[in-house]
C-alpha cells in the first residue's frame, strides 16, 4: 500500500511554510540553512510535530469507536497537548498521564505552558512520579485499564505517538510535501537535520525520503540530533520505525544501516535539561532570525546544526532543511534561564 493509500484527517492549516534562514546562513558561512516550521503549523493548540502524525491516526480511532484518547509523556510534553487538542477537535475525552521526566526543579514546571493548555481544552491530566523512558509505560497501560474500568472505550497512543503502528506515516508525507515546496522555490534539499526523541518523526523522514529518492533518484542525507540522552534505545527505535513505515507504504526494499544517522553530542546528559550549547543555539535562533527554539529539543538539533555546519561535516556547498518540530509552549517552564 503506497502512502496515498493510506486514510489521512487532516489536522494542519496545509503545508508547513519554509524559510531561508539568510541571517543564519551569513552567520555560519554556509551552507545554505533553510526551515520547515512545523511550528506555526498551528490549527490545533500551536500545533507542532505530533499533529502530522495524529492525522494518519485518527482514522483509526474513529473506526475504533473509542470515545477517549489515552496518551502519557513529560509535564511539559508537547505531545500530550497536541493529543488534548485533537480529542477537542473530535469531540473525544482525553485522559493523559503526564510522568516526571525531567528534573527541571521550577514550582511551575506542572502548571504553566503545555500542561495548562491541556487543562484548559478539558483533558483529565494526572501527574505520576515515574521518570524519563521513551518506551511503553504501566502507568500508560493502568491508565487505559481505568477508563475501560469506569465505562469508557479508550485509544491507546504511546509516547511521542511514535510506537503506534502508524507513527511514521505523517512524517514520511512530509518528505513528499518538501518535494512540492521544492519545485515552487526552485532549490534541493539535500540535508535535513531532525530532532530525534520518540522517533517516528525521524524514521518517518527516512522512509518517505527514501521512498521519494526511488521516485526521482535525488538521494538525502536526514540527520538526526538525539536529544533523549539515551541514543541507542532511541536509535533502534527509530531503526524499527523506518523499517515498519517503509513496508506500510510499500517501499519495495530494506531501509539500510547507513540511511539510520542519529548523532549524539547535543542532547547533554538528560533529557530536558539545556546544555552551554542548547542555550547558545536558542539565542542565535533568536537573535539572528526571531526564530525561537526550546530548551528540550529544538534548541539541542539547533545546536547539531550549526556545528555540523560550522565543522564542515555538512558542505559549505550543501542546502540544509531544518526542520523546527515545536516546543516553544514549554518556555515558561524553563524562565530562569533568562531571569
Ligand atoms: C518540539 C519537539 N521536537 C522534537 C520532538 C522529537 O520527535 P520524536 O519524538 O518523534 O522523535 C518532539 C517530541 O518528542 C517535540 O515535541
Amino acid at each position: 500500500m503506497r502512502l496515498h493509500e493510506h486514510a489521512r484527517y487532516p489536522l494542519t492549516f496545509g503545508p508547513s511554510p519554509v524559510q531561508h534562514l539568510r541571517r543564519l546562513t551569513a552567520h555560519l558561512g554556509g551552507a545554505e540553512v533553510w526551515a520547515k516550521r512545523e511550528d506555526v503549523n498551528c490549527g490545533l493548540a500551536y500545533g507542532g510535530n505530533k499533529i502530522r502524525k495524529l492525522e494518519y491516526i485518527v482514522p483509526d480511532v474513529i473506526a475504533s469507536g473509542a470515545d477517549t484518547l489515552v496518551s502519557i509523556g513529560g509535564h511539559q510534553s508537547n505531545h500530550t497537548r497536541q493529543v488534548a487538542a485533537v480529542a477537542a477537535h473530535l469531540g473525544l475525552k482525553c485522559r493523559l498521564v503526564q510522568e516526571d521526566w525531567v528534573p527541571w526543579d521550577d514550582p511551575v514546571n506542572d502548571k504553566v505552558g503545555n500542561i495548562l493548555l491541556s487543562r484548559m481544552m478539558g483533558a483529565d491530566v494526572r501527574l505520576d512520579p515515574h521518570g524519563f523512558d521513551i518506551g511503553i509505560r504501566d502507568s500508560w497501560k493502568e491508565a487505559l485499564q481505568e477508563v475501560e474500568a469506569a465505562g469508557g472505550k479508550p485509544y491507546a497512543i504511546p509516547a511521542g505517538a511514535s510506537e503506534h503502528p502508524f507513527g511514521g506515516l505523517g512524517f514520511a508525507n512530509w518528505a513528499f510535501e518538501v518535494a512540492e515546496q521544492e519545485k515552487a522555490l526552485g532549490v534541493v534539499f539535500d540535508t535535513v537535520v531532525v530532532c530525534t526523541v520518540t522517533g517516528s518523526t525521524h524514521a518517518g523522514m527516512i522512509a518517505g525520503f527514501a521512498a521519494l529518492a526511488e521516485e526521482t533518484g535525488v538521494p538525502r542525507r536526514v540527520i538526526g540530533i538525539d536529544a533523549s540522552a539515551t541514543i541507542e534505545k532511541t536509535r533502534e527505535q527509530v531503526a524499527r520505525i523506518a523499517r515498519r513505515t517503509a513496508e506500510l507504504i510499500d517501499l519495495g526494499r530494506d531501509i539500510r544501516d547507513d540511511e539510520i544517522e542519529l548523532l549524539d553530542g547535543w542532547a547533554g546528559d538528560r533529557y530536558g535539561i539545556p546544555v552551554d550549547s542548547t542555550m547558545a543555539a536558542m539565542e542565535t535562533g533568536a537573535r539572528l532570525e526571531a526564530m525561537i527554539t526550546d530548551p528540550v529539543y529544538e534548541g539541542k538539533s539547533l545546536a547539531g546544526l550549526i556545528d555540523l555546519v560550522t565543522s564542515g561535516e555538512i558542505p559549505k556547498d550543501a542546502t540544509v532543511l531544518y526542520a523546527h518540530l515545536g516546543g516553544q509552549q514549554a518556555l515558561n517552564a524553563y524562565h530562569r534561564l533568562w531571569s
